[in-house]
């Protein structure tokens, strides 16, 4: 009932782990398949090891999460090596992801981690937390995303997908120059920036001042963000943000995701989280009497 088919590969369900949620640890990649996922997004790697930001570096409240990690993560080459391990662990579609702070370094980490047998290449441009160190996301801009689009493209030897930001005001647009650079699919979305201030020391609270938010607070915006997309692109896109439940989830198909990313729902509903939404859009599109998600995706564009 859920098997998806995403660029030719075949997904025993369309939940895909985020990533950044449980780094590249080729064991805590093959839990989360264990738990449940159709398939995994390893921690964005860049070409050196990088500690990330001091803490405090994330918080939970009630409707979201936030965090200002600082793609803290051990290097490409480390990572080609935890990937190796994942895949002799899990036959699980797996999707390698990266970071860099020009287009020409996108190109080196890009050759880099293709040493690995990922079946997917995530480029991350949208991270919101490491704008003092890489100036603003390069997702901001249709320019910059059109450049390292086709740098990365030049140099992948598996599908590329670019993941966007929903700080964009013109993620459509942003986009359709990745689609045009030649990127395969897309990612939408990364977390939106964000702060929290504790109102007796009277100081934010994370080290870094700002972060990204994600979880449930991000749904809304996701599910416009997606469903602008959907509108203005032919390739498929990677629908994330704020996904806990089934019902997030089959209301992220019906905005035209082929995929779905699930990452803070973890937090907020355990590592078994992933299980429990295949199990709850199983149960609605039972009673809905929909027998495929083929039948529904999209189906939010209709009316
Ligand atoms: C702690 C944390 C670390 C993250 N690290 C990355 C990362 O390394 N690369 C990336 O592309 N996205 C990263 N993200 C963003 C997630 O992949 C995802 O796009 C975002 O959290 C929205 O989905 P969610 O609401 O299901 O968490 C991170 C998110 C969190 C919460």
């Amino acid at each position: 009932m859920l098997t998806t088919t995403f660029l030719n590969k075949t997904f025993a369900n369309p939940i895909v782990l985020a990533s950044g949620i449980l780094g590249v640890s080729a064991a805590s990649l093959a839990r989360a398949v264990k738990d449940g996922c159709g398939g995994v997004t390893a921690k964005s790697v860049s070409l050196e090891p990088r500690s990330g930001h001091p803490n405090p570096t994330t918080a939970g409240m009630e409707h979201f999460f936030i965090n200002a990690v600082g793609l803290s993560n051990p290097g490409v080459d480390a990572a080609v090596e935890e990937l190796k391990k994942f895949k002799e662990l899990s036959v699980s579609p797996l999707i390698g992801s990266i970071f860099a702070g020009t287009p020409e370094e996108f190109a080196v980490v890009t050759e880099k981690i293709c040493a690995a047998p990922i079946d997917f290449l995530e480029i991350n441009v949208s991270c919101p937390n490491v704008s003092k160190e890489f100036g603003k996301p390069f997702a901001y801009s249709t320019e910059a995303v059109e450049i390292i689009t086709k740098k990365v493209k030049a140099k992948a030897t598996v599908p590329i997908i670019i993941k966007l930001s929903p700080n964009a005001w013109n993620i459509d647009e942003i986009a359709l120059a990745a689609e045009t650079a030649g990127a395969d699919a897309l990612c939408a979305v990364n977390t939106i920036s964000g702060m929290i201030i504790d109102c007796h020391s009277r100081k934010p609270i994370l080290h870094n001042k700002q972060g990204g938010v994600s979880g449930p607070a991000l749904l809304p915006i996701a599910l416009k963000c997606v469903y602008d997309i959907y509108k203005k692109v032919k390739i498929p896109i990677i629908g994330t943000g704020g996904i806990c439940s089934g019902e997030d989830a089959l209301a992220m198909i019906m905005a035209g995701a082929a995929l779905l990313g699930v990452g803070s729902a973890v937090y907020f509903r355990g590592s078994e989280v992933f299980e429990k939404i295949c199990e709850e859009m199983e149960k609605i599109m039972e009673e809905e009497g929909i027998k495929n998600l083929e039948e529904i995706r999209g189906a939010a564009h209709s009316s």
